[in-house]
């Protein structure tokens, strides 16, 4: 049978979601075929794509056709087509201001990196014709989508514009028989978490108000994902994997 090819861009480091997913996605029999955002990125992410037998890395900065362009080529060379694509990439360079305090320019730069870049790639891989039919693509949301979670700011507004992103591909992709989704993982500490204001605490509040009493760990995130990516009537969708903690509300007696 032929083994299945996991484009998976947004592996920073061992606590990345996507480095959990693209565990998952191995585990599962994908050959996994990773990004790095630079040089000084590359060792952290080799040591995650290391242990999964992975010996070609791709630089990927958004916005970078060259390099976006040097992926397909590679694809095209080796005769490999893609069964999937995780987008697993945020930024947002104010993330720090309130939300009322942002600068167009750097919403519109979050927007690019964090939301739109699902559909530039998208684009780039079926214009190129390398994403199988029957492919499926995932990213990663928040419930800052729907919920104004303080210390969130800029990015909840960036999530929902992914959100409806997700859904729009969905519809229009579906007649090719790609489908298009995305997971909304509770807090997990990362390093892009690490920038957002008080990210302790909502780690804390979220495993309070958890039925569970705790968070979504990497492996439960990367379980998920490769449900969502696998299964063929799972599309235009966004799945919570937070132990329940954006859908109580808990009082103490
Ligand atoms: N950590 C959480 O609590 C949490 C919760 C829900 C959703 N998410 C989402 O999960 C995704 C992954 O984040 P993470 O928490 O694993 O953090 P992370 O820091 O491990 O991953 C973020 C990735 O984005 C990449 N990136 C940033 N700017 C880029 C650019 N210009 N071009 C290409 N790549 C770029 C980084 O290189 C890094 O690999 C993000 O979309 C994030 O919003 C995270």
């Amino acid at each position: 049978m032929r083994r299945k090819n996991a484009l998976v861009v947004g592996i920073a480091n061992q606590e990345s979601i996507s480095a959990g997913i693209a565990k998952e996605l191995s585990v599962n029999g994908y050959n996994i075929i990773p990004t790095y955002l630079n040089e000084k990125a590359l060792p952290f992410v080799k040591e995650v794509t290391d242990q999964l037998g992975v010996d070609k890395l791709f630089p990927f900065k958004v916005g970078n056709d060259d390099q976006l362009q040097a992926i397909i080529d590679y694809l095209q060379s080796a005769g490999l087509r893609l069964d999937a694509f995780v987008h697993g990439i945020a930024f947002a360079s104010e993330i720090k201001k309130d939300l009322h305090e942002v600068s167009w320019q750097s919403f519109k730069d979050s927007t690019r990196v964090s939301s739109f870049s699902m559909v530039e790639i998208t684009g780039k891989l079926i214009a190129a014709d390398v994403l199988n039919p029957g492919g499926s693509i995932l990213t990663l949301s928040y419930i800052g989508s729907h919920l104004a979670v303080e210390g969130y700011n800029m990015m909840g507004p960036v999530k929902s514009i992914l959100e409806a992103l997700v859904r729009g591909l969905a519809s229009e992709l579906g007649g090719k028989g790609i489908r298009v989704n995305a997971i909304s993982p509770g807090p997990v500490m990362t390093r892009a978490a690490g920038g957002i204001k008080g990210f302790s605490n909502l780690l804390e509040v979220s495993r309070n108000a958890s039925p569970l009493s705790r968070t979504a760990e990497l492996d439960d995130i990367g379980k998920l994902a490769f449900e969502v990516i696998t299964n063929p009537s799972i599309t235009g969708s966004v799945y919570l994997v937070d132990c329940g903690s954006s859908v109580t509300i808990r009082v103490p007696s």
